[in-house]
């Protein structure tokens, strides 16, 4: 109830009003909600009314007048709030329900396909004692190149169409700029060891690039691979690109290295994974063609190029604080968009697709 007003100075038409909504309250709740709400709450309803007294309440007993009409306010919404569960329950009780007809599905959201690849790299990686991590996608120069074996100036730069952060320099790790590639991980991954291996990282983070084309965005994301313990050999690099090609496109699948170079790797090598469609034979069979066969139209080659990888390079252990006399290591990175758009039967010939919010294209996934 309603605390008592008797002692407020009121005036009569202002006691009428008060009158007229405790005894519109006082009536048993009934007929359709809203048309009750209305008879409180609309232009002319008795709440409205009593709600616009305010201005004329002697400012010292403004306060206890809106405490009043707090608890007014919620008691009839708990009497609506009644009401409205009778009417409610009152109609599935009488309405009239044909099970038989079929059923509207609920529209169901899933991951952005980007957000799934990352989960399952993650997974696949996590399996075999690899952990997650990380790192600034706006980071020092110093990561992102010079503790990679990349002097300033150094050519090899220019592969990196870098993306730079006009802010003051460090005196120590330089300029600052937007990741462009996921490498920025190793040395802070041997720090955050104090460069105590073993180390077995997977950094997946986002890129970014001064590119934009059919196989290119300008913001992409990258996973980056970095073992280092003592007698870590190519074998290894080789044996985990194996795993990762079956583990993620399915039995079958083979990797390739081919040698490369990379400042931060000594070897170098382009990966390459084979081709699903044609089974790495760059040819498919055409019963319309002279010899049965024809280039396979996917690959062209039996091979899809995905990355680089490499034996990590005794300057960039030396920048984690690692003896490079001692351990050894390989690493290894490339884009999650790119890998992704290889998988079997997605047939996805423009990368920038993925970013472009279309409902359509994120339907199919
Ligand atoms: N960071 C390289 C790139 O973006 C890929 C790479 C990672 C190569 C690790 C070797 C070792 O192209």
């Amino acid at each position: 109830m309603p605390s008592d007003l008797s002692a407020l100075t009121l005036s009569a038409t202002a006691q009428t009003t008060v009158a007229a909504v405790l005894s519109a309250m006082a009536q048993p709740f009934s007929g359709p909600t809203e048309t009750k709400r209305g008879e409180f709450f609309g232009k002319k309803g008795s709440f409205t009314a009593v709600a616009a007294l305010m201005s004329e309440v002697v400012p010292a007993e403004r306060k206890a007048f809106g405490q009043w009409l707090n608890q007014v306010k919620t008691e009839i919404e708990t009497k609506l709030a009644d009401l409205d569960q009778q009417t409610a329950g009152q109609k599935t009780e009488s309405a009239w329900i044909d099970w038989t007809i079929p059923g509207i599905l609920p529209a169901v959201g899933h991951l952005h396909p980007v957000s799934h690849a990352i989960e399952s790299v993650t997974r696949i990686f996590e399996k075999v004692g690899f952990t997650r991590v990380r790192y600034p996608e706006v980071d020092w120069d110093w990561y992102a190149f010079e503790s990679l074996n990349m002097p300033k100036n150094h050519p090899a730069r220019d592969e990196w169409e870098t993306f730079f952060v006009e802010t003051p320099a460090s005196s120590k790790k330089g300029k600052v700029v937007l990741t462009p590639h996921t490498s920025n991980g190793q040395v802070r991954e041997m720090e955050r060891l104090k460069s105590k291996p073993p180390i077995r990282m997977i950094n997946i983070a986002r890129c970014y690039r001064r590119q934009q084309d059919a196989t290119h965005t300008q913001m992409f994301h990258q996973f980056e691979g970095l073992v280092v313990d003592k007698g870590i050999t190519i074998q290894h690099l080789k044996g985990t690109l194996d795993y990762f090609a079956e583990s993620f496109y399915g039995p079958g699948t083979k990797s390739r290295i081919r040698p490369f170079h990379f400042q931060f790797t000594e070897p170098s090598f382009e990966v390459d994974f084979s081709c699903h469609v044609c089974g790495g034979t760059g040819q498919v069979a055409d019963s319309e063609s002279d010899t049965g066969k024809r280039k396979c139209r996917f690959c062209k080659s039996g091979w899809h190029e995905v990355g680089g990888a490499g034996m990590v390079h005794p300057n960039v252990l030396k920048a984690g604080g690692i003896d490079s006399e001692v351990y050894t290591g390989f690493a290894f990175g490339w884009g999650v968009e790119r890998t992704y758009t290889l998988k079997p039967g997605l047939q996805i010939d423009d990368i920038r697709l993925f970013y472009s919010g279309e409902p359509a294209f994120l339907r199919q996934f």
